[in-house]
C-alpha cells in the first residue's frame, strides 16, 4: 500500500510516493515557465502544469517499481490564489493569473467597496489582497470581456489538475480560503458575495474538507499518468496548509517557522481567530474543523541569498554563515531591514525597502552577515508577536525550509524568539502533507493528527543562548523602530 502526493508549485511540479510508514520511496520534479508579459504580471499555462504532473507521477511509479494498483490514494497541493478560467469544454481560455500577480489593485478596491469592508472582513477574515483570486476574475471581466463571456468554471491551480485527473470540479477548504470569495468561519462559498459581485455560483466548484475523497482517476487520466483507473483523489490543500501537515502542525500549540526564500510563521487554531489589524491571514486548515493563521515575510532566505550573491559570490553559504558566528550577538549594533522586495506581514507595503543601519569602520563582513541573519529573525518575530497578541498557542515551534539547515541560524532564531525551535527528521514540503491526507481519506489513518503521529519525527531541539536572549530583546525594540523611521525614504 502506497500513497502519492503532487504539488503544483510556482517553479515546477513535484511528485512523491510514500509507504505507510511515511517513508519516501520515490520523488520527481519537473519545471515549467512563468510568464511576465507586463511588469507586475505573473502567468502560467495550466496545460504546462498538467503535462508536468503527468510526468512526475509516471516517474515516481517507474522509479519506485510500485504497481499502479498498489497506490491507495492521491493528494493534490499547489500554489494558492491563482485563477484558471475554463470554457464549456473544460479547456483553459487564457494563461492562469498567479498568486504573485499584482495587476488587480483597482479590482480589489472595487470589490471591497461593493461588498463593504466590514462584511468582507467578517466573511473572509482577510482583506481583499491583489494576490487573491477574486480580483483576477473581475479583472478578466473588465479587461478581456470576450474571454470572460466564455467562462464556465473558475478553478484554483491544483483543482485544475484534479479536474483533469477525475473529471470532477472540486476544491477544498484550505485553498478556497485564499480566493476572497469564501466564508472562512462557515467553510463554504460566500454565496452572498458571489451574488453581489454578479459572479455565477455555478462557476465555483464543490467544496470538500481536505482529506475527503473528491473523485477517482478516469480511464483517460490513467492513460496519461500511469495511475490505475478508479484510484481515489482526496481534496488535498493549498501549499502552506499542506506543508504544515507535512511537518505535523495539526494541533493546538504547534506552529511552524519556515525559512525558505520567503518566511512564513504558521499556527494551528481550533477556532477562527484574527489579528485586529488583519496583518496575518486566517484560513481554514487542512485538518477538518480547524483553522490556521499565518504571517508571510517576503524575503527571508532570499535576503541571505541576495547578500551572498552581491557581496560574497565566491563564498559558500556554510562558510559565510559560520564566519558570522565570530561576530557578537547584535553585530555591534548593526541592524538590517530585510524588506528587499516590499513586505506583507507586518507591513503590507510593496514600497518597503531594505537597509543596513548603524555601519561603522569597525564592522566586518562577519558583522554584516550576522546582521542579515538577525534581521530576518526579527522580521519573523514580528509575525510571532502578532500571533501571540491574538492568543494563538505557540508552545512548540517547528523550523523548516533551507534556513533550518544552518545550526548558526537556528541558534539565532531560537535566541531572538526566546524559545527552543525543533527541526524534523525529514522534510519534503507540501507534496508530503497531501500524501498523508490521501492516507487519511482512504482509511490508512483515522485522522490527520494520527497520520502525522505515525510519520513525522522531531530530529533535534535548538535552545536559545541565554546571554543572547537579553541582548536580542533590546535590539528587537530598536528593530521595530526601523520601518516607521525609514518609511519616508521609500514613499
Ligand atoms: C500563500 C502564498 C504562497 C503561494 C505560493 O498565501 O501566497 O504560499 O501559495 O507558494
Amino acid at each position: 500500500m502506497y500513497l502519492i502526493g503532487i504539488d503544483i508549485g510556482t517553479s515546477g511540479a513535484k511528485g512523491l510516493l510514500i509507504d505507510r510508514a511515511g517513508k519516501v520511496v520515490a520523488s520527481a520534479s519537473e519545471s515549467y515557465p512563468l510568464f511576465t508579459p507586463q511588469p507586475l504580471w505573473a502567468e502560467q499555462e495550466p496545460d504546462d502544469w498538467w503535462n508536468a504532473a503527468c510526468k512526475v507521477v509516471r516517474r515516481v511509479l517507474e522509479n519506485s517499481g510500485v504497481a499502479a494498483s498498489e497506490i491507495q490514494g492521491v493528494g493534490l497541493s499547489g500554489q494558492m490564489h491563482g485563477s484558471v478560467f475554463l470554457d464549456e469544454n473544460g479547456e483553459s481560455i487564457r494563461p492562469a493569473l498567479l498568486w504573485c500577480d499584482q495587476r488587480t489593485a483597482a479590482e480589489c478596491a472595487w470589490i471591497t467597496e461593493r461588498i463593504g469592508e466590514r462584511k468582507v472582513l467578517e466573511t473572509t477574515l482577510n482583506p481583499v489582497l491583489t494576490g487573491f483570486q477574486a480580483g483576477k476574475i473581475i479583472w478578466l471581466r473588465q479587461h478581456e470581456p470576450g474571454n470572460y463571456a466564455r467562462v464556465k468554471q473558475v478553478l484554483l491551480p491544483k483543482d485544475f489538475i484534479r479536474y483533469r485527473l477525475t473529471g470532477e470540479s472540486a476544491t477544498e477548504v484550505s485553498d478556497a480560503s485564499g480566493t476572497a470569495l469564501f466564508d472562512v468561519p462557515r467553510r463554504d462559498w460566500a454565496y452572498e458575495m458571489l451574488d453581489a459581485l454578479e459572479l455565477p455560483r455555478a462557476w465555483f466548484p464543490k467544496v470538500y474538507e481536505s482529506p475527503e475523497i473528491t473523485g477517482r482517476i478516469t480511464a483517460q487520466a490513467a492513460q496519461a499518468t500511469g495511475l490505475a483507473e478508479g484510484t481515489p483523489v482526496v481534496g488535498g490543500a493549498g501549499d502552506q496548509a499542506a506543508g504544515a501537515v507535512g511537518v505535523g502542525v495539526v494541533q493546538s500549540g504547534r506552529a511552524s517557522v519556515s525559512v525558505g526564500t520567503s518566511g512564513v510563521v504558521f499556527a494551528h487554531l481550533d477556532a477562527p481567530q484574527v489579528d485586529a489589524q488583519y496583518r496575518t491571514h486566517t484560513f481554514c486548515h487542512a485538518v477538518p474543523g480547524a483553522w490556521h493563521v499565518m504571517g508571510v515575510m517576503l524575503m527571508a532566505g532570499g535576503a541571505l541569498q541576495w547578500y551572498r550573491e552581491t557581496f560574497a559570490p565566491t563564498t559558500d553559504f556554510e562558510t559565510l554563515v559560520n564566519e558570522a558566528e565570530g561576530a557578537p550577538a547584535g553585530a555591534e549594533n548593526l541592524l538590517f531591514a530585510p524588506y528587499l522586495s516590499g513586505e506583507r506581514t507586518p507591513y503590507p507595503d510593496p514600497q518597503a525597502r531594505g537597509a543596513f543601519v548603524g555601519l561603522t569602520m569597525a564592522h566586518t563582513r562577519a558583522h554584516c552577515t550576522r546582521a542579515v541573519l538577525e534581521g530576518v529573525a526579527f522580521g519573523l518575530r514580528d509575525s510571532l508577536e502578532i500571533l501571540k497578541t491574538m492568543g494563538a498557542p505557540l508552545q512548540e515551534l517547528r523550523l523548516t525550509g533551507g534556513g533550518a539547515k544552518s545550526a548558526v541560524w537556528r541558534r539565532i532564531l531560537a535566541s531572538v524568539f526566546g524559545q527552543p525551535v525543533y527541526t524534523l527528521q525529514a522534510e519534503e514540503g507540501p507534496a508530503y502533507g497531501v500524501a498523508l491526507l490521501a492516507g487519511v481519506g482512504t482509511g490508512v489513518w483515522q485522522s490527520v493528527p494520527e497520520a502525522c503521529a505515525a510519520t513525522v519525527q522531531i530530529a533535534a531541539r535548538t535552545e536559545p543562548v541565554p546571554e543572547h536572549v537579553a541582548a536580542y530583546e533590546a535590539l528587537y525594540a530598536r528593530y521595530r523602530r526601523l520601518y516607521p523611521a525609514l518609511r519616508e525614504f521609500w514613499s
